[in-house]
């Protein structure tokens, strides 16, 4: 009873989207006074957009019309120490040393599959992400960023690379490995150093550990140290919070991401009331003003950067990626991959049944399957205008309507004539060419994203059925 309790608030984030009725209905005016926190739009077009391609793409065809100069590798570890109520992520805990060796025997056949697909690519950045890379014994940690190196070629000390870790996997000598290849940029999901907070996600973490693991990552030296912590879990209070970022603050991270808890509605952990919106509004905004007031910038909702220029961060050759433009290449299971028209990956799924066929598939997959994509989402022009706008206005730099007249021989405004609404209601300020969210923008970013999904896209994220 109790795991099915947890397995239902693995799948909050994905329900609250696919569930919530107003997507569909309401223009943006209404839309605002519904609740800030609709959606994470981390990318355009959701996975539960995707279907399966028929027939299936060859994937030598597609990426010789992509250029290939500048792109992010992006390489999938799909494995935990425990399952956190809260996640999402297409992960599992069900693995063993055997199951592991495949998995990354599997990674090793599509990397060679897929360096012959692209030919003469270069990569601009590199990611490994999960899950938890850290869970990896660490000949499998190397052994894929052997992969990264020789078998797909991208330059590991000249690209920013960035590895996410967990408190309990990040030993010294994992970090130091990762450090000596050059990894730039280590992510570690801390949630919050009030330990009843994490332990009431059934995420099982002492924040003795956690502190011990943060000072490892200071004395190895990587240039960008990124924190996460969430706000709006059970039993937190604007006071708690704060103390948790005080106590990320001790660390002087370069970068720390401020995650709103998505939850499904209705199952204790998730509230779906106005209480629990007004506390993160509250947490949201106290976390950003003492963010600001310790001398960081604001990149987007959620992401806080210290803006010094940092020693030892790896410089990117021209070009540099660009996340609106360029393609993402992506290795493992659960792992996207980014062309200009097309998005793919395996099948998805959140439920630990769905995730453990999807991966015993893939390791069963002939290397000849590894040039086909079978499942995905192709971004027609309408799709391709979408995700650039999204992409852009939800950061920083906004929406360079220059830009997008050069890159799309239109106007925005011709394009999407509504988009006057969010100058009109404070959301958004023109200031020449540059579209940018005002502060009040920028704390309802989900609310704009999931506004700004097309109906097709809408359509298909409700129809999915969650696996
Ligand atoms: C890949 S995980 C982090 C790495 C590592 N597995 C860990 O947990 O320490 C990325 C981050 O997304 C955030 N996250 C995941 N699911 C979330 C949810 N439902 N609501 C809010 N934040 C979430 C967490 O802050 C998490 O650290
Ligand atoms: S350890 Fe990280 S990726 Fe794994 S379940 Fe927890 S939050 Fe998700």
């Amino acid at each position: 009873m109790l795991s099915l309790f947890y397995e239902n608030l693995r799948r909050g984030a994905e329900l609250q989207i696919l569930l919530n009725p107003m997507l569909t209905i309401l223009n943006i005016k209404s839309k605002i006074a519904q609740s800030p926190y609709q959606a994470y739009v981390y990318s355009y077009p959701h996975k539960t957009a995707y279907r399966l391609l028929t027939p299936p793409v060859y994937l030598p065809e597609l990426w010789a019309q992509q250029d290939r100069q500048a792109l992010f590798l992006y390489i999938h570890i799909p494995f935990c120490e425990m399952r956190c109520g809260f996640c999402n992520l297409f992960t599992t805990v069900s693995h063993n040393e055997d199951f592991i060796s495949q998995y990354v025997r599997t990674v090793q056949r599509q990397a060679q599959r897929m360096k012959a697909v692209l030919g003469n690519a270069s990569f601009a950045r590199l990611a490994i992400g999960g899950g938890t890379p850290t869970q990896l014994p660490i000949q499998h940690l190397e052994t894929i960023l052997d992969i990264a190196e020789n078998t797909m070629g991208a330059r590991l000390q000249e690209i920013p690379i960035s590895v996410e870790v967990s408190p309990e996997t990040a030993t010294e000598e994992k970090l130091k490995l990762l450090r000596s290849h050059s990894v730039d940029r280590v992510s570690i999901g801390v949630q919050s150093f009030i330990e009843s907070e994490v332990l009431a996600t059934q995420r099982r973490q002492s924040t003795i550990q956690v502190e011990a693991t943060l000072t490892r990552i200071k004395e190895t030296g990587f240039p960008t140290l990124n924190i996460d912590l969430i706000y709006g879990l059970p039993g937190q209070t604007v006071e708690t919070w704060l103390q948790s970022i005080h106590t990320a603050l001790r660390f002087q991270p370069e970068e720390i991401y401020l995650y709103p808890l998505y939850v499904r509605p209705l199952t204790g952990l998730g509230r779906t009331d106005q209480e629990w919106d007004d506390i993160r509004l509250a947490c949201y905004r106290q976390g950003r003003s003492l963010l600001l007031s310790q001398g960081y910038t604001q990149v987007s909702m959620r992401m806080f950067q210290r803006v010094e220029q940092k020693q030892g961060s790896n410089l990117s050759p021209s070009p540099v990626y660009c996340c609106q433009a360029d393609g993402m290449v992506g290795l493992g299971c659960g792992a996207r991959s980014y062309t200009n028209t097309l998005h793919y990956s395996n099948e998805y799924a959140v439920g630990a049944k769905g995730i453990s066929e999807i991966l015993q598939a893939y390791i069963q997959t002939p290397d000849e399957l590894f040039e086909y994509a079978d499942y995905g989402f192709q971004l027609d022009p309408e799709e391709q205008r979408r995700r650039y706008i999204l992409l852009s206005l939800l950061s920083y730099e906004g929406l360079n309507l220059l830009g997008y007249r050069q890159r799309f021989n239109s106007d925005v405004y011709a394009d999407f004539p509504e988009f006057s609404e969010l100058v009109a209601l404070n959301l958004a300020i023109r200031d020449e060419d540059i579209l940018q969210l005002t502060e009040f923008g920028i704390e309802r970013s989900d609310t704009i994203g999931a506004w700004l999904f097309s109906e097709k896209v809408q359509e298909l994220m409700q129809d999915y059925e969650l696996k």
